[in-house]
C-alpha cells in the first residue's frame, strides 16, 4: 500500500508519522517570555543534531486554532518565547516525572507558568535566562541557532536548532563519565497516549571493517 501525501489527510499522516517513527524521547523544554514568566512543554520531535558543537533539535508545530481572519496557524507559546528571547532549555524526563510532564502539556493561555501549575521548582540556569526544572536528572542549556519552518499553515512544523552551553547532571546520574541509564530511567513517546520505558536492552557489537 502507498499513502501519497497529497491524497491523505493531514490527521492520517500525522498519524502514520507518530506510529512509524518511534519511541520518540522527550525534550522537556522550559522557556521564559518577554516579561520573564517561565514556561514548560514537552515536544517528541526531538533529537540530537550535531555533538560537536553540540546542538539539539526539536519541533513546535503551529496549532491548529488559527489566527483571526487568516488561514495561519498560531505558534506555540515555546516557539514565540525562544523566538523574542533566543534561550531556552531541555530537561530530561525521567519516568517518576511522566506525570507531572503530561500535566505540564496543557494549552494553558500564554503567561501561564506551568512550572506552578503542575507544582515543579524551578533552578537558576548558568549561561541563560530561562530556567531548569530542578526535578530533571539532566538538564541542557541552549542558545538559538536557528529556526527552520515549514510553512505558516496550522500543523507546520518548525525546527529549533539550539546550542547547548552547559549540561547538568544530577551526581547520581553521572559516573565514570557515562550518564548510567537505570538512574536516569527516561520514558519515550509512542503513538496516541502511550509511552515506553527503556527495559528490553541488548548489546551489539560493531563490524570492525
Ligand atoms: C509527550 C508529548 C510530546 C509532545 N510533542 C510535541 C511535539 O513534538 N510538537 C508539538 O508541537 N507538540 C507536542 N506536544 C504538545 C505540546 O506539549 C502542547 O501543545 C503544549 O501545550 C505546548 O505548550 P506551549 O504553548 O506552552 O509551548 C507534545 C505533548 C506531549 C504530552
Amino acid at each position: 500500500m502507498i499513502v501519497d501525501f497529497d491524497k491523505a489527510s493531514p490527521e492520517a499522516f500525522y498519524k502514520i508519522l507518530i506510529g512509524s517513527v518511534l519511541p520518540r524521547p522527550i525534550a522537556w523544554v522550559s522557556t521564559i517570555n518577554r516579561e520573564g514568566v517561565p514556561n514548560l512543554a514537552p515536544f517528541s520531535f526531538f533529537t540530537v543534531a550535531s555533538s560537536n558543537p553540540p546542538v539539539l533539535c526539536f519541533a513546535p508545530a503551529l496549532k491548529f486554532d488559527v489566527f483571526e481572519g487568516t488561514s495561519k496557524g498560531k505558534p506555540k507559546d515555546t516557539l514565540k518565547n525562544i523566538q523574542d528571547t533566543g534561550e531556552f532549555v531541555v530537561n530530561i524526563v525521567s519516568q517518576e516525572l511522566a506525570e507531572k510532564m503530561n500535566q505540564s502539556s496543557g494549552s494553558y493561555p500564554p503567561g501561564v507558568n506551568e512550572f506552578e501549575k503542575v507544582g515543579l521548582t524551578t533552578a537558576p540556569s548558568s549561561r541563560i535566562a530561562p530556567p531548569r526544572v530542578a526535578e530533571s536528572l539532566i538538564n541542557f542549556e541552549c542558545k538559538l541557532h536557528q529556526v527552520i519552518s515549514f510553512g505558516e499553515h496550522p500543523g507546520a512544523g518548525n525546527l529549533v536548532l539550539g546550542r547547548i552551553q552547559c549540561a547538568h547532571l544530577h551526581e547520581s546520574v553521572y559516573k565514570n563519565g557515562r550518564v548510567d541509564l537505570d538512574v536516569l530511567h527516561p520514558i519515550g513517546r509512542l503513538a496516541g497516549m502511550e509511552y515506553c520505558e527503556v527495559k528490553d536492552r541488548f548489546v551489539m557489537v560493531r563490524p570492525e571493517v
